[in-house]
């Protein structure tokens, strides 16, 4: 048998073409930007780190879209592992911004002309994660603008990921699965939920109340999907099946589950912390002037950044917990469920 030829570093991680990738537009035009090449590097380093994240988003994709995920085996450990780790490095994705503002207005003003109409909005990798974790075309800021920027084939990609069963789907169709409050238990424990929720309310609260009907009882959703600004994307039992999640995480059998839930909220708030941060960065980089893209520039991220929290009907979920020591018992038989088995 011939033998393998052996590995070597500068190939395995084909150096020539990372290390000659950076060709600077100030050069080409006999100018010098010495920051151009920051400019370029962490760029491609990002570019890098959303291949990554869309690495493990597909792979969980790929586990919760079995037909039923089975919350008793490693798979939801690796879910939750795997989604840890996009947080992980969101939170450098974050810190990055910090290498970035070591360059100043003026070292940008040197090359940023170069660029137009290039802009970070071209970026399809982010477009296309946003997409796969759940962000729909019709809940994003500046559609048009979206589309208009990006090449044909870029587009595609991302419309073939709006198209696809996001995370947030698969997480409904999840949820809805979860068998516990379907054995028996049952509307008394959620109308006797209600009520201990309902009696924890401040005067200036009581909205809630009915908010808690739309939101948790089976055709209450219907009454927010009339405003159709708002489609949800998770449905009562799903909803339900969250808040049991979130009110026993406790339980051994509910441990992952919350950890999951955990995840996507961080997710949500690394991007979130990563949209203000670069926000921020542009109004201090390039003040009230438009973007290279032709956007309204720190408007039009601001704008983005309000609008594009992807799981933020899971954060909803918070203003309907109750203090720990209020919780109803749950009944002997769900209980026995959650533990750990009994040899
Ligand atoms: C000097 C540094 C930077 C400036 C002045 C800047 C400026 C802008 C502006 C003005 C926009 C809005 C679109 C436009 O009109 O161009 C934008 C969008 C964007 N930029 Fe940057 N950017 C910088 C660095 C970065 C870096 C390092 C990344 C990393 C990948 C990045 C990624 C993005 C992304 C993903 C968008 C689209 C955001 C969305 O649509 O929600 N930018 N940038």
């Amino acid at each position: 048998m011939p033998m393998p030829t052996e590995v070597h570093y500068h190939d395995y991680l084909q150096l020539d073409k990372i290390l000659n990738a950076q060709s600077l537009e100030s050069e080409k035009h006999n100018l010098v930007a010495h920051d151009e090449m920051l400019f370029i590097v962490i760029h491609q380093a990002y570019e890098l780190w959303f291949k990554q994240l869309h690495h493990e988003a597909d792979s969980v994709v790929a586990i919760m879209s079995k037909p039923a995920l089975n919350d008793n085996s490693p798979e939801l450990q690796t879910v939750v592992h795997r989604l840890s780790r996009c947080v992980t490095i969101l939170r450098v994705l974050v810190h990055q911004i910090d290498i970035m503002e070591t360059m100043t207005p003026m070292d940008f003003l040197d090359f940023r002309d170069m660029l137009r109409p290039a802009s970070g909005f071209q970026s399809w990798q982010f477009k296309e994660l946003e997409a796969k974790l759940g962000l729909k075309f019709e809940h994003r800021h500046g559609k048009e603008y979206y589309t208009a920027q990006l090449r044909p084939e870029q587009v595609e990609i991302i419309k073939k990921a709006e198209g696809s069963q996001s995370l947030l789907q698969l997480l409904n169709s999840w949820l809805e699965r979860m068998p516990f409050l379907k054995e028996g238990a049952d509307n008394s424990f959620w109308d006797n939920y209600k009520k201990i929720y309902g009696g924890s309310l401040a005067d200036a609260e009581k909205n809630n109340q009915s908010a808690f009907e739309e939101i948790f009882s089976d055709g209450g959703d219907t009454v927010l999907n009339r405003d159709t600004t708002i489609t949800r994307s998770l449905s009562p039992a799903a909803c339900r099946a969250a808040l049991f999640i979130m009110l026993y995480r406790g339980y051994p059998l509910l441990q992952l589950p919350f950890q999951l839930l955990n995840c996507l909220l961080e997710i949500d708030e690394q991007l979130s912390s990563w949209r203000y941060r670069h926000m921020n960065m542009v109004h201090r980089m390039i003040g009230t002037r438009i973007g290279t893209g032709g956007s309204t520039g720190k408007d039009y991220l601001k704008a983005a950044a309000e609008k594009h929290y992807i799981f933020r009907e899971i954060a909803q979920l918070n203003s309907f917990l109750i203090e720990r020591r209020k919780l109803p018992a749950l009944p002997a038989e769900i209980e026995k469920h959650l533990g750990f088995g009994l040899l």
